[in-house]
């Protein structure tokens, strides 16, 4: 098995994290069907190719695994539910509302990084259009807060304030990330703040949601929440890996796809910072205009020259160790408090 990031985690410990995710989305999956069943039509038709549940002719796939992706905010909001001693059904709403944001988020997102292909299919924009994409992700952004201000037990208030906020959030992410693509020099810290904001929010915001809704108390939803913003930002780094050193089989992308698409993610940045004579390589590469295959192949290895690829994998393990630290600190249940660590662990090693 491949372990892109993080120390050996045991064949039993991935099994035990893809339980807890299957779990969850088994008890999502009714509701975020039911969600976006309440769309105009042409939007039911366009979530349902997206989410894997149908071809752009409207015909219907057979559920297979991991066709809405791999289910992972929704699955921290229902175990931060039980952690905080509630059913993890009341979190059920607030676990469709992250998976709707993220969703539209991934949609809008191919666009601005011109990604081609998402969850091993051409991504909306290229099945449709940009312009049908563009409305997609809108109609799940509203979904989602529509899904939290109308339904559970505590519809409206503080639950919507801060999907809300996320939201903003993710947005002012996603627009420095973009900013920053265009700028030849990039600092560390400023690529970990995108990484943050356009990343961990979320997953900060599902914990914090689930924690809120199972009724818990701010001390409990304040820490269940860094555990997932910590969680957010080493997963964050270990996609930017996939990005470069990730199969296709693992990302659902062309191998290489952040190359391809010159997105400026936390290893090419270190390598691009760093003073050696890989990095001034990779600068004047970056300079070139057009990229083949073989161009792609010499980029990745002058980021792993340049130690881009090390830098990144020990940041995702100072992360993981911290979300482990406020694990630790939050003493949850048993259960919870397992299903959590081995969540943690299937997210930054990501051999799937
Ligand atoms: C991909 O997220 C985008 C990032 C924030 C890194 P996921 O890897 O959670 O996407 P799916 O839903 O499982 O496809
Ligand atoms: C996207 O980050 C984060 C959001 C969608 C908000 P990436 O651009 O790295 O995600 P992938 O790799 O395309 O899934
Ligand atoms: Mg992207
Ligand atoms: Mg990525």
């Amino acid at each position: 098995m491949d372990q892109l990031v993080v120390g050996p985690a045991s064949t039993m410990e991935l099994s035990r994290g893809y339980q807890v995710l299957a779990a969850a989305r088994a008890r999502t999956d009714p509701a975020l069907r039911s969600a976006i069943g309440r769309l105009p039509r042409p939007m039911i038709d366009i979530a349902s190719y997206h989410f894997g549940w149908s071809t752009t002719d409207g015909m219907a796939l057979p559920d297979q695994d991991g066709s809405w992706g791999k289910g992972i905010r929704p699955a921290l909001a229902l175990v931060c539910a039980e952690a905080v001693g509630a059913d993890p059904g009341q979190a059920v709403p607030a676990a469709v509302a992250v998976e709707l944001i993220h969703n539209a988020s991934l949609i809008h997102d191919d666009i601005i990084d011109n990604d081609p292909a998402r969850r091993h299919r051409p991504s909306v924009w290229r099945a449709y259009d940009r312009a049908t994409a563009i409305l997609a992700g809108n109609s799940l952004f509203f979904l989602a807060v529509t899904q939290l201000a109308t339904t559970g037990p505590r519809p409206g208030g503080e639950g919507v304030t801060r999907l809300a906020d996320t939201i903003q959030q993710l947005i002012q992410g996603q627009q420095t990330d973009h900013l920053l693509e265009q700028r030849d020099h990039v600092s560390l810290d400023e690529a970990l703040a995108v990484a943050t904001a356009k990343t961990a929010a979320l997953l900060r915001c599902a914990c914090e949601l689930g924690a809120y809704y199972g009724r818990g108390t701010p001390a409990q939803i304040r820490r269940l929440g860094m555990i997932g913003e910590s969680l957010g930002t080493a997963f964050q780094l270990t996609d930017d890996l996939l990005g470069i050193w990730g199969s296709q089989a693992q990302t659902g992308k062309p191998e290489r796809s952040d190359l391809i698409t010159r997105k400026k993610t936390v290893p090419v940045i270190t390598a691009l910072a760093s003073d050696t004579p890989a990095g001034r390589e990779l600068t004047r590469l970056y300079r070139q205009p057009v990229w083949d295959q073989a161009t792609t192949d010499t980029a990745a290895a002058l980021i792993e020259d340049a130690g881009g690829r090390q830098a990144t994998q020990d940041l995702a393990g100072r992360y993981l160790r911290c979300a482990h630290d406020h694990l630790r600190a939050a003493r949850l249940p048993p259960k919870a408090h397992d299903d959590l660590d081995h969540v943690l662990q299937l997210l930054t090693d990501r051999s799937h």
